[in-house]
């Protein structure tokens, strides 16, 4: 293993390196153990020019130098272009304009809203705000070593993107050093892969951890096959996806992206390569399936189980309460609440939409897909048929269409929009709402009156009605939350474009203590999603990862001693906090030690 060998060596390395680029004074290393904060310019411990020049070297020249935010071409600067920036501002929505590009995030609200096309926000200026100072374009796990040992000897803040999906800005980091792990594409398929351990025998695929879900969903397709992976055509399946846990369209069948790992390629806080899977190194196994990414380790590759391609109906309709009034409107969604267990359980995903307009005073319910893998256009029609009698008998139109397709692929391509950049004015909470929630009629009614307080409260929603549960048992450290959810449930807090910072917070800690607290409190034990929540989310350690944190944390400390990896909200986090600039919860500040 090249990887061990490069370790080995690793050390001496770095120390070499120091030894010329410093001065002579104190020793590099000492500021990451000590400090209060990671080491930023204009510290005595920030590497010098040529550290930097001799980490690009060693990594091939992949080091790319304050790479520039892409709205500069906005700003008055070298790099200022009115026409560059007129097609940036018309693509700013599309996902492919931030995964591409090596510092963009998905979320504007977390990086700090430093630069952004003055049509979209006019930041007045173009900072770097959230983003990193230095990104390793990596293709080799070679790579990923030389920049974990290069954070951890010097102390600068580590962080690792992949495609900047992450709703809390988790791929981000002021002044940070990146490993961008993009350009690991590889697809291999293996007939038959076996782990008694696991017991698992069958087919499976090793990506690279930059390989998307459109790439890993036609390759399968292609043999036959699918993959669990989220709904986005865009979404990294393979770093913080499947190591947040990962919800699918195929989740009410074969339980979260986590649970379908066979094995980790990782680059260790000590800088070694390993394997962790069910024999080699099975604690890190447990806590890189649900524990969260950048957080253990750096994964380059991932070996998942492959899934026998399917016949799949999706559906898309939908209803308002225009002409029907408010009460109508929500008898019609209260019908609905009482199909989610049974539609769960006969393994269907349902994504759906409420949305409010506080304008008209109209509300929305948006299906959009019902999604039915393994069912004939019959068995799927039957499946609703109930529901929709009961909507029809309510005086409620709400044009089905129900369309059958050959594939999983096929169905899934046709099914979701190309997802778009996060707002520059909201936030969005997330509960998943378990079983409990929707055994009786009383509770049934209960949570129909919670989503219809939100929608009140002008929020808007987006729901999955899905269960999570791994029919072979999987034992990790995916949230307990996940096993009796039937509803995973999302409501975005807005706020006006120029609120100021403190109005901004007060919005966003109200959302807390108000719409989400009643969400909590009407699910009492259960949980959040770690990467599709609220940075502000209360006991984060609890609501992320459950009954699993105490375990996660002995293991964070165990692979991490020094606290190398840092995400916030991660397993471990609670030690640190971005100090932001301007007391938001975002990513533009320094990373620095909680004193007690
Ligand atoms: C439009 C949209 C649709 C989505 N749809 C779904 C969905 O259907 N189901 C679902 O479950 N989620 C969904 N998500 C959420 C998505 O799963 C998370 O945003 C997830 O974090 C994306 O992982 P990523 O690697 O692509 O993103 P990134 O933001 O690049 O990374 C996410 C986190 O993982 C870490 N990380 C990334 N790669 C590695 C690695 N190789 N090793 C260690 N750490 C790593 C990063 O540091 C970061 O902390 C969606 C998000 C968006 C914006
Ligand atoms: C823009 O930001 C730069 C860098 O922080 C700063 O030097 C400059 O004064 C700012 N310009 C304005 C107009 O705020
Ligand atoms: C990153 O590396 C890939 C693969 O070598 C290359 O195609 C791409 O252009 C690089 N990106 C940047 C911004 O350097
Ligand atoms: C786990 O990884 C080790 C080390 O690479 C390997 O020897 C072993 O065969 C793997 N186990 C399985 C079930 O693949
Ligand atoms: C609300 O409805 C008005 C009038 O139809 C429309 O112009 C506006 O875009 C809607 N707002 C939202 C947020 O959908
Ligand atoms: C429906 O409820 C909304 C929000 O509570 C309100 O603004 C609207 O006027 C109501 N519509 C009708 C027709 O009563
Ligand atoms: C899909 O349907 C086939 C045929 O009805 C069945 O044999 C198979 O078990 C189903 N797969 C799953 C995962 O339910
Ligand atoms: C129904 O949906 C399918 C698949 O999305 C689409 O091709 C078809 O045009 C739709 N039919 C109607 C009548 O809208
Ligand atoms: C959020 O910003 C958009 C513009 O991007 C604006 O249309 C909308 O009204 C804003 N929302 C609120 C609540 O002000
Ligand atoms: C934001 O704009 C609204 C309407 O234009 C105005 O009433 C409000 O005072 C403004 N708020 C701030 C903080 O500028």
């Amino acid at each position: 293993m090249a990887g061990l060998s490069l370790n080995a060596c690793g050390i001496t390395f770095w120390a070499t390196v120091f030894l010329v680029a410093s001065t002579g004074a104190t020793p590099v290393d000492s500021s990451s153990s000590t400090s209060r904060c990671k080491v930023y310019p204009g510290d005595a411990a920030w590497p010098s020019d040529d550290a930097w020049a001799k980490l690009n070297k060693a990594t091939d020249n992949r080091l790319l130098i304050k790479p520039e935010p892409q709205a500069s071409v906005c700003y008055n600067g070298p790099l200022y272009d009115a026409a560059k920036c007129a097609e940036l501002t018309t693509d700013w929505g599309r996902s492919y304009t931030h995964f591409d590009d090596p510092i963009e995030m998905m979320s504007p609200v977390a990086q700090g809203m430093t630069c952004l096309p003055p049509d979209v926000f006019n930041s007045h200026n173009c900072t770097r705000g959230g983003f990193p100072m230095y990104v390793i374009n990596a293709t080799e796990p070679k790579h990923v070593q030389l920049g974990v040992d290069f954070a951890r000897e010097t102390g600068v803040r580590l962080i690792i993107k992949n495609t900047g999906h992450d709703f809390l800005g988790k791929s981000g980091g002021k002044d940070s050093l990146s490993i961008w792990t993009h350009h690991f594409k590889s697809i291999d398929y293996i007939e038959k892969f076996e782990d008694e351990k696991l017991g698992y025998s069958g087919p499976a695929f090793k990506a690279g951890v930059g390989v998307q879900a459109f790439e890993i969903y036609k390759a399968a397709h292609d043999k036959g096959r699918a993959v669990v992976g989220g709904e986005g055509e865009t979404v990294g399946i393979f770093g913080g996806y499947i190591q947040g846990g990962g919800h699918s369209p195929l989740s009410s069948l074969y339980g979260t992206g986590a649970d379908q790992v066979l094995s980790f390629d990782v680059v260790t806080a000590d800088g070694k390569f390993v394997v962790a899977n069910s024999t080699s190194n099975p604690d890190l196994f447990w806590a890189m399936r649900g524990g969260g990414g950048s957080t253990f380790g750096v994964a380059t590759a991932v070996t998942v189980k492959a899934h026998p391609d399917m016949p799949t109906t999706a559906s898309r309709f939908g209803f308002t309460s225009e002409k029907i009034g408010n009460e109508t409107f929500w008898a019609g969604v209260r019908t609905y609440v009482d199909y989610f267990i049974p539609n769960a359980d006969a393994g269907t995903y349902a994504y759906f939409l409420l949305l409010p307009n506080i304008t008209t005073g109209i509300f929305s319910f948006k299906m959009s897909p019902f999604f039915a893998p393994n069912k004939t256009l019959e068995q799927t029609t039957t499946l609703l048929q109930p529901w929709f009698t009961r909507l029809n008998d309510l005086g409620i139109t709400f044009d089905p269409n129900i369309t059958h397709f050959d594939s999983y692929y096929d169905a899934w391509k046709s099914s979701f929009p190309l997802e778009v950049v996060e707002k520059i004015n909201a936030t969005t909470g997330s509960r998943m709402f378990p079983r409990a929630n929707f055994e009786t009629e009383a509770k049934r009614d209960e949570l129909l009156n919670n989503l219809r307080k939100s929608s009140e409260n002008n929020r808007v929603q987006v729901h999955f009605n899905i269960k999570a549960v791994d029919p072979s048992n999987a034992d990790n450290a995916v949230n307990p939350a996940w096993r009796p959810n039937i509803l995973f449930a999302q409501q975005a807090v807005r706020w006006p474009v120029n609120a100021t910072s403190a109005e901004i917070l007060k919005i966003r800690q109200d959302f807390q203590t108000g719409d989400m607290q009643r969400w909590r409190d009407s699910s009492p034990g259960a949980g959040s999603y770690l990467a599709e929540a609220d940075r502000l989310e209360p006991n984060f350690g609890q609501a992320f990862f459950g009954t699993n944190y105490p375990r996660l944390l002995e293991l964070k400390t165990k692979w991490d001693p020094e606290d190398v990896f840092f995400v916030t909200t991660g397993v471990g986090s609670e030690r640190w906090k971005v100090e932001s600039v301007d007391g938001l919860p975002n990513e533009n500040g320094k990373l620095c030690r909680v004193t007690t």
